[in-house]
């Protein structure tokens, strides 16, 4: 019996390890503890000068339920995550919380989240909980990446207003779903699809001083931290020769994951 009895317990033991590393492995989907405040000004959206780069869209995109991140931002690889956060505080906060776009760098006192005004408010179960929400300023809460999800949206290509045609040019991305990161841009003449690889100029607007002439197409190189997966896609839409300072271009291209 007792030989018996202690392999079954090894068996088990095992087993229990096993399991406790398949936990860990998928542990991407976990909540992760912190806490988060909000941006001081009375102004519902996030902000329109966020280090992003995102100019308005910045404040306005997801309808204002936007954040500033810390370590987060990632250097401005961050920019355009999506996250779920909700506060821990049972009388007020409700289990699903609010979903997030990251569009700007800053940080608070121990906070990795400073979100807007109004997503501060949408963690609360009901308008007065969101009032005694505001009210404390800072709380805790948990927080895990989620996939971006823009129903009939392509990634946007959105031509900064600092460009100078016909050189330089300065763009940032708009719309990507899902939960990659745009680890880096390719600007390719479609002419002869010469490419050169663009630096991140600062969060998520890429230049070059150097533009070429004629019709451009992007690369653009996608990356999961939890996959390990690295993909390069290609717009099907090209940006045209007499682009401008301002404007968007559909690339035409969408991504889920
Ligand atoms: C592509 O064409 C441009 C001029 O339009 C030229 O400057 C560049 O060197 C060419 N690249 C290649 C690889 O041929
Ligand atoms: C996205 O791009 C495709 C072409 O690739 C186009 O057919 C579709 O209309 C675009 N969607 C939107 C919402 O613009």
């Amino acid at each position: 019996m007792a030989p018996s009895f202690r392999c079954v317990l090894v068996l088990f033991v095992s087993i229990l390890s096993a399991l406790n590393v398949a936990t860990a492995a998928t542990c991407s989907d976990c909540f992760i503890h912190s806490r988060a405040a909000y941006y001081p000004n009375s102004d519902e959206k996030g902000t329109e000068s966020g280090a992003c780069g995102y100019g308005t869209f910045g404040a306005t995109i997801n309808g204002g339920d936007v954040s500033a991140a810390s370590d987060l931002y990632r250097d401005g690889v961050g920019c355009g995550a999506c996250y779920q956060v909700r506060c821990s505080d049972s009388t007020y906060c409700s289990e699903k919380g609010v979903n997030v776009v990251i569009t700007d760098q800053g940080s608070g006192p121990s906070t990795d989240f400073i979100l807007s005004r109004r997503a501060f408010g949408r963690m609360a179960q009901t308008t007065d909980a969101a009032a005694s929400l505001l009210n404390l300023g800072v709380v805790d809460i948990e927080y895990r990446r989620v996939s971006c999800s823009y129903p009939s949206k392509n990634i946007t290509v959105k031509i900064d207003e600092n460009s100078n045609y016909p050189h330089y040019l300065a763009f940032s991305l708009w719309y990507q779903q899902g939960n990659s990161d745009i680890t880096a841009v390719q600007l390719c003449e479609t002419k002869n699809l010469s490419c050169k690889l663009l630096s991140r100029s600062y969060g998520a607007v890429w230049t070059t001083t150097s533009a070429p002439s004629g019709s451009l197409s992007l690369r653009m190189l996608f990356s999961n931290d939890v996959t390990g997966d690295e993909t390069w896609v290609v717009p099907v839409n090209n940006i045209p020769e007499n682009w401008k300072a301002g404007d968007t271009y559909d690339t035409g291209v969408q991504v889920n994951n």
